[in-house]
């Protein structure tokens, strides 16, 4: 398979696709550029970006993204369809808690409550969580064939594959679970040492907060096996043969580092890497036309035997140019090995940033090729 083939084999056939890798090398780009391109495909597709600066609202041309899917409208062919939503983790967990609670007294205690409202946007893992909570709806949803995710640019690179299985094991935490109780009982079964506890914290956060977190606990109360299930099919969903996985990369030494690193921890938790796309590549400036095949050091030495006619300097800043070519090939060919037999998708650095539909076909050209 080639790498255009590849990567449009994926927008074509499968039902999700999880852009990954570290801050700044181009998710949200990829994600959208394989949305659009599902869409051109005759597919519905759905992208979810995270991405606050609204960049992307832009390039599809929308006013606004919101936490709900707006449609793009774009001439795809029959029955093609793109859609794209922004995740608002807040407002993704006040619907999870409306539509789950088990009454709507109980959604308005959590909704309410001081703890959750500042918990809500806010806690660590909570927009990783949320990602996969809006996955999960969007791919039982039936309206789209097609569901691409951009992950949040997190420091520890699983955090988002990660997030169900945290959840779950929070939800057994025995201090949650303590938290969880019926007043009464509650105060019956933490010991001595627990009750002292509770009142050091008290006396460090205040007493409110504490307060605050035992009711925001109890409200929670017959929810945490909804979540339990939901964190479990979120784990299935993600060793699905029907989602893939696109890790993005840039050629720089540093960021192939951290792209071997996530490689590593995806095979790790059993996840094959399904495509590789390496962004932001310096082109191999005057090599396409067949003339002056020849290396960076071969230029280098061109450039010196030229020395003091006027094509020497050329010659030279040619001879640049191709050694950083050169280097970032080498960097990222560990990188493509490791991930081999995924394709690989090679996207230059283009002379605009992507802030338009045709931004987005640019880079389709190279991804899709
Ligand atoms: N091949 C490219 N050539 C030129 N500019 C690019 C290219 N790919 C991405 N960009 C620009 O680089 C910036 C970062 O890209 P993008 O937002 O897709 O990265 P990201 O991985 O989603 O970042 P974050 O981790 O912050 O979410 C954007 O301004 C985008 O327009
Ligand atoms: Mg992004």
């Amino acid at each position: 398979m080639t790498a255009a083939g590849g990567l449009a084999a994926l927008a074509g056939s499968h039902g999700v696709v999880v852009c990954c890798g570290s801050g700044g090398v181009g998710k949200t780009t990829t994600a959208a550029a394989i949305a659009v391109e599902g869409a051109r495909r005759g597919r519905r597709a759905c992208v979810v970006t995270i991405d606050p600066a609204k960049r992307l609202a832009d390039a599809l041309g929308l006013a606004e993204l919101t936490n709900e899917p707006s449609r793009v409208e774009g001439d795809w062919p029959e029955p093609g369809e793109l859609w794209a939503l922004m995740l608002d983790t807040k407002s993704t967990f006040d619907g999870l808690v409306t539509r789950y609670a088990g009454s709507p007294e109980q959604a308005r205690a959590i909704l309410e409550n001081r703890l959750y409202r500042n918990i809500a946007g806010a806690l660590s893992g909570t927009q990783e969580y949320m990602a996969m909570e809006k996955l999960y709806e969007l791919h039982a949803d039936g309206r789209f064939d097609l569901v691409v995710v951009d992950t949040p640019p997190t420091r520890n690179a699983l955090d988002f594959l990660d997030a169900p299985r945290r959840l779950t094991r929070f939800l057994d935490n025995r201090v949650f679970r303590l938290l969880m109780m019926p007043t009464r009982a509650y105060m019956r079964a933490v010991s001595v040492a627990t009750q002292a506890f509770l009142r050091t914290i008290s006396r460090v956060v205040g007493g409110e907060v504490v307060a605050d977190a035992v009711a925001f606990f109890q409200a929670f109360e017959g929810m945490e096996e909804g979540f339990r299930v939901r964190a479990r099919r979120m784990e299935e969903l993600l060793a699905d043969p029907d989602t893939a996985f696109v890790l993005v990369a840039s050629p720089r030494r540093d960021a192939v580092g951290e792209a071997l690193f996530f490689a590593d921890k995806l095979r790790e938790s059993s996840i094959n890497v399904d495509a590789l796309v390496v962004n932001r590549l310096h082109p191999r400036f005057g090599g396409e036309g067949g003339q002056l095949r020849e290396g960076a050091e071969a230029v280098r030495a061109r450039a010196e035997s030229l020395a003091g006619t006027p094509l020497a300097p050329f010659y030279a800043n040619l001879a640049d140019f191709r050694q950083v070519a050169e280097r970032e090939e080498t960097h990222f060919a560990e990188l493509a090995a490791r991930v081999a037999p995924a394709p690989v998708a090679r996207v230059p650095f283009l002379a605009g940033d992507v802030h338009d539909l045709d931004g987005l076909t640019a880079v389709g050209r190279w991804l899709f090729a």
